[in-house]
């Protein structure tokens, strides 16, 4: 398993390209399943995540046509046969072929995905959601089967418990091809949703109000082909929004958009940080102290939890104390005792982490747990004293384009070595 050997002490300057969004790239793999007729996505992240999505679509009998940051998938030949576990192991985002295969086939078989590192992951209100338009759905030894009745799907209102990112475009991809108006009331706010929504529509699907709590879908049309843009990845900008905090540098964040990131900045403001739309994108320096921040993860418009451990991180290296309060997930915490070894004080009271800034960091050997606690690592290792070792780094490839070659470029020193 390759790591990344991080030396800290570096001044980041210069510019970075931010790549599409990762977590808009997987529902919209998944919505090709819904038409026999070509999607191509343009400005697609070259993200291991993305490949096993892709694998998984191909599986189901997509013909998948790569190109630079692109891909056009034909599913006119698609099947609605099981997804094999392993996929769907490996990432649970694998459970929005669901609603897809279901609302073209009719039925469909999909692993139950399990939980993973930073949480029980339950995808119950994406079931709720199917039977809602009418499907059965049933779990049977690690599977989940939904049939729809004989008349197809038809459109209902789907009241979502909570906000769930998924559920909302599980119930949004299944309500294109269900009879009538369906109405999705608490529905998730994120860039991605409407990203979808945007999508679909490309595709000649009716919705309105993506991007708010009431979603309507118009089902039942015929899709057709489609091109479609991915925004750009608001985590990766506010990850390397905090690489430029975090060692007192200047970045330009190419394609980042501050609206997509309106609380992260807010947060970063606050903490002493200057950010501001440049010619070609965002752009974030810090130059004075930096001053600590409380903060709770919301559902969008929210603090993003995407970016909980990396703000940690950069809290860390503040002057002072701050409280990181983490509502979404159930176990988003395991980088503290990661980032403890590189020296930062941090005291975690249940859903609350306390972090004491002020003492420096100190380069030291650490193990990647997940994704996003994986890149927070690569951040302390930046601003801490001498050598840093991450490991685990395919963590790491899941969510960050060619991260370590992306810093070095604005002057960081990280190698990356084959383990
Ligand atoms: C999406 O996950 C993202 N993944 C996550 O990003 C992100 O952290 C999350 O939304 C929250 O913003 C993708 O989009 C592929 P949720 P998702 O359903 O849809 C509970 C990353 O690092 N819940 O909004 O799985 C759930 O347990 C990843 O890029 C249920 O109880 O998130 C969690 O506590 C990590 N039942 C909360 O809702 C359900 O049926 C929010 O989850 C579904 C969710």
């Amino acid at each position: 398993m390759d790591q990344l050997v991080v030396r800290g002490g570096q001044r980041l300057e210069g510019a970075v390209a931010i790549a599409g969004a990762k977590n808009a790239a997987l529902p919209e793999i998944a919505a090709c399943l819904l038409s026999a007729a070509p999607l191509t996505l343009l400005n697609l992240p070259a993200l291991s995540d993305v490949d096993t999505m892709l694998a998984l679509v191909a599986q189901h009998g997509v013909r998948v046509e790569r190109g630079p940051a692109r891909v056009t998938l034909d599913a006119g030949e698609a099947n609605g046969t099981g997804a094999p576990y392993d996929a769907v192991r490996r990432m649970r985002a694998t459970v929005l072929v669901l609603g897809p295969l279901l609302a073209r086939f009719g039925r469909a078989r999909v692993s139950l995905p399990g939980g993973c590192a930073i949480g029980a992951r339950p995808v119950d209100l994406h079931l709720k959601a199917l039977s809602a338009l009418g499907a059965e759905v049933s779990l049977e030894g690690g599977l989940v089967l939904a049939e729809a009745p004989a008349a197809g799907l038809r459109g209902a209102r789907v009241v979502l418990a909570l906000p769930s990112v998924g559920a909302t475009e599980t119930a949004m991809l299944a309500a294109t091809a269900a009879r009538g108006e369906t109405e999705i009331v608490n529905a998730a706010r994120e860039p991605e949703v409407a990203d979808l929504a945007a999508c679909l529509r490309a595709m000649g699907a009716r919705i309105e109000g993506a991007g708010t709590p009431r979603i309507l879908v118009e089902g039942g049309r015929p899709l057709g082909a489609a091109r479609h843009e991915i925004l750009p990845d608001r985590v990766e900008a506010g990850t390397y929004a905090v690489a430029a905090a975090i060692t007192g540098g200047r970045l330009e964040l190419t394609g980042a958009r501050l609206e997509h990131l309106a609380s992260v900045g807010a947060a970063l403001e606050a903490a002493g940080v200057q950010l501001w739309p440049g010619d070609r994108g965002l752009v974030v320096e810090r130059a004075g102290p930096l001053r600590p921040v409380d903060i709770t993860t919301e559902p969008y418009p929210g603090f993003p939890t995407d970016l909980q451990a990396q703000f940690m991180a950069l809290m860390a290296t503040a002057e002072g104390t701050s409280l990181i309060r983490e509502t979404v997930f159930e176990n988003r915490f395991m980088h503290v005792p990661e980032l403890a070894r590189l020296g930062a004080n941090i005291t975690l009271r249940g859903t609350a982490a306390a972090v004491r800034g002020g003492a420096g960091l100190r380069g030291a050997p650490v193990m990647a747990t997940d994704l996003r606690a994986s890149v927070c690592l690569v951040l302390a290792g930046l601003a801490a004293e001498g050598e840093t070792t991450v490991n685990r780094v395919y963590h790491l490839d899941r969510g960050y384009e060619a991260l370590d070659r992306k810093l070095v470029r604005c002057g960081a020193r990280i190698e990356r070595r084959p383990g």
